[in-house]
C-alpha cells in the first residue's frame, strides 16, 4: 500500500483536504477511529447541536412566537424521543455522505488509530490489535480536539449527570435545572437548547462577559436577550469544584475578585470550558514531531511540522478551533501538496454562534482596532428599524460595520439577528476583495430583507443611514 497523501482523522479538515487531494490527482488514503466518518462536527458536534437547536427553536417559538402573529395553536407537547432520533438522522445522512464522497473520489480509508512513523511511513492499529503499516509520501495530522476540563480540577465526566457536549447532545429527559460551565459557543448553545426545552438554565463564567472574543457591544446585547429568554448568568465567577451527589450534581463557584464561595444544585451539570488539540497516541513524539508550549502541533508556513513530509492542520494547529478554518487550511494544504498555490485568508474567517437569535461575526471587533492603535469608524444599525425585520417580530439585534478611518476598507463585521449567521458572508466576501464600507453601502440590497440592514450599518459607517 502506497500512497501520495495519507489523512490522519475524518473531521471537516480531514476529509476535504483528501477530497480535495483526490480531486487533483494524487493517490489518497484516510484512517480514522470512529465506526464512522466526519469528525467530532459531524458525529458529536456541529452538525447534531445545530438539529437540535433547529427543532428546540421550533418549539420554544411555537409555545411563545406565534400568538403575535395571530396564530393560535394549542400548547406544543415535547417527543424528546423523536427530536433526538431526528439528530441522530440528521448525523447519519451526514456521515453517510461522506463515505459516499470517500468512494466517488476513490479515496481508500483505514479504520483504526493512526500512528506517525516519521517520514513516508503510518501505522494503523484496528480493534482487533491489529497493525498495519502504510506507505505514503505526505502524512496530514487532522485530528482535531478533545474537551479540555477545567485546569486543576479533577471532573468526572459520566456523560449524563455531568456532561461535556458530546453527553448534552443526548439527555434522555429534560434536566429541571441546568448548570453550564463556562459562557462560550458551547455552553451558549447547548443551554440554550435544553433552556427552551424547559430547563432552568445558569450559565457560570469566569469573564465578565460571554462570549469573550466577540466584540464588547454584541456580547454585552446579546446576553440580556438570552436573559430574556430566561437563562441566568453568573459572570466574573470561577468554577472550583464539579461533583457528583446522590440527587445530581453541584457546583462551586468563587467571584474572580476573591469572596465567598456560592454551591449550586443541579441535575445536569455541562462543562463548556473550552477544547484542547488532540494529539494522543499518535506518537508524534518518538516521530520528533515539535508541539507548542500549548500542546498544538507546531507548523511553520505551508502547515509544514518539524518532520519532513509530515503536515498539520485544523483544531490541532494553532488557530480559531473552527470548522471551517480546518476546512480551507485541507483545501490549501491538498493544493500545496499537488504542486499549487494554496491559501487560506486568517483575516476573513466568519464566527456564527447559532442560538436565536445568532451571532455572527467576521473581522476585528472594536476592542482588537483598539489595541492596535487602529484608527477606525463604526457604523451601526438596529433591526428595530428595518422594514422585514419588524414583518417577523425579530426586530431583537443590530449591525455593526467597522472600516478604516482614512481608507474606509471593512475591518470587521458584527451581527446579532434573526439569520446573522447567513448575512454574514456578503460581509466576508466583501472582505476578501478588500472592499469599503462605501462599496457595501452603494450595493443593492433587495427589499425587504434582513440584509438591508448590513447596507445599512455601512452607509452609517461612510456617510449616514437612510432608515434612522
Ligand atoms: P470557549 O473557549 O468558547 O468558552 C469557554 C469559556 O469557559 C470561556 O469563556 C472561559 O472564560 C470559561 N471558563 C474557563 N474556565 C472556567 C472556570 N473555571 N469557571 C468558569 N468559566 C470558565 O469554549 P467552548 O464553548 O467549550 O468551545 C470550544 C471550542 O469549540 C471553541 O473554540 C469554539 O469556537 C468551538 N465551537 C464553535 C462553535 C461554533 O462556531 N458555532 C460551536 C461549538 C464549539
Amino acid at each position: 500500500m502506497s500512497y501520495d497523501v495519507v489523512v490522519i482523522g475524518s473531521g471537516p479538515g480531514g476529509y476535504v483536504c483528501a477530497i480535495k487531494a483526490a480531486q487533483l490527482g494524487l493517490k489518497t488514503a484516510v484512517v480514522e477511529k470512529r465506526a464512522t466518518f466526519g469528525g467530532t462536527c459531524l458525529n458529536v458536534g456541529c452538525i447534531p447541536s445545530k438539529a437540535l437547536l433547529h427543532a428546540s427553536e421550533v418549539f420554544a417559538h411555537t409555545m411563545h412566537g406565534l400568538d403575535e402573529l395571530g396564530v393560535e395553536v394549542a400548547a406544543p407537547k415535547l417527543n424528546l424521543e423523536k427530536m433526538l432520533a431526528h439528530k441522530d438522522a440528521t448525523v447519519k445522512s451526514n456521515v453517510d455522505g461522506v463515505q459516499f464522497l470517500f468512494k466517488k473520489n476513490k479515496i481508500d480509508t483505514f479504520h483504526g488509530t493512526g500512528k506517525v512513523l516519521g517520514e513516508g511511513k503510518v501505522a494503523v492499529t484496528d480493534e482487533k490489535g491489529d497493525q498495519s503499516i502504510i506507505q505514503t509520501k505526505n502524512v496530514v495530522i487532522a485530528t482535531g480536539s478533545d474537551v479540555a476540563g477545567i485546569p486543576g480540577l479533577d471532573i468526572d465526566i459520566d456523560e449524563k449527570v455531568i456532561v461535556s457536549s458530546t453527553g448534552a447532545i443526548a439527555l434522555e429527559k429534560v434536566p429541571e435545572k441546568m448548570v453550564v460551565v463556562g459562557g462560550g459557543v458551547i455552553g451558549l448553545e447547548l443551554g440554550s437548547v435544553w433552556s427552551r426545552l424547559g430547563a432552568k438554565v445558569t450559565v457560570v463564567e469566569f469573564l465578565d462577559k460571554i462570549l469573550g472574543p466577540m466584540d464588547g457591544d454584541v456580547s454585552k446585547q446579546f446576553q440580556r436577550m438570552l436573559a430574556k429568554q430566561g437563562i441566568e448568568f453568573q459572570l466574573s465567577a470561577k468554577v472550583t469544584g464539579v461533583e457528583k451527589t446522590d440527587k445530581g450534581a453541584k457546583v462551586t463557584y468563587e467571584p474572580v475578585a476573591g469572596g465567598d464561595a456560592t454551591v449550586l444544585d443541579a441535575d445536569v451539570v455541562l462543562v463548556a470550558t473550552g477544547r484542547k488539540p488532540f494529539t494522543e497516541g499518535l506518537g508524534l513524539h518518538e516521530a520528533g514531531v515539535v508541539l507548542d508550549d500549548r500542546g498544538r502541533v507546531e507548523i511553520g508556513n505551508h502547515f509544514q511540522t518539524s518532520v519532513q513530509g509530515v503536515y498539520a492542520i485544523g483544531d490541532v494547529v494553532k488557530g480559531p478551533m473552527l470548522a471551517h478554518k480546518a476546512e480551507d487550511e485541507g483545501v490549501a494544504l491538498a493544493e500545496m501538496l499537488a504542486g499549487q498555490a494554496g491559501h487560506v485568508n486568517y483575516d476573513v474567517i466568519p464566527s456564527v454562534v447559532y442560538t436565536q437569535p445568532e451571532v455572527a461575526s467576521v473581522g476585528k471587533t472594536e476592542e482588537e482596532l483598539k489595541a492596535a492603535g487602529i484608527a477606525y469608524k463604526a457604523g451601526k444599525f438596529p433591526f428595530t428599524a428595518n422594514g422585514r425585520a419588524r414583518a417577523m417580530l425579530a426586530t431583537d439585534g443590530f449591525v455593526k460595520v467597522l472600516a478604516d478611518k482614512e481608507t474606509d476598507k471593512v475591518l470587521g463585521v458584527h451581527i446579532v439577528g434573526l439569520g446573522a449567521g447567513e448575512m454574514i458572508h456578503e460581509a466576508a466576501v466583501l472582505m476578501e476583495f478588500g472592499g469599503s464600507s462605501e462599496d457595501l453601502g452603494r450595493t443593492c440590497h433587495a427589499h425587504p430583507t434582513m440584509s438591508e440592514a448590513v447596507k445599512e450599518a455601512a452607509l452609517a459607517t461612510f456617510f449616514k443611514p437612510i432608515h434612522m
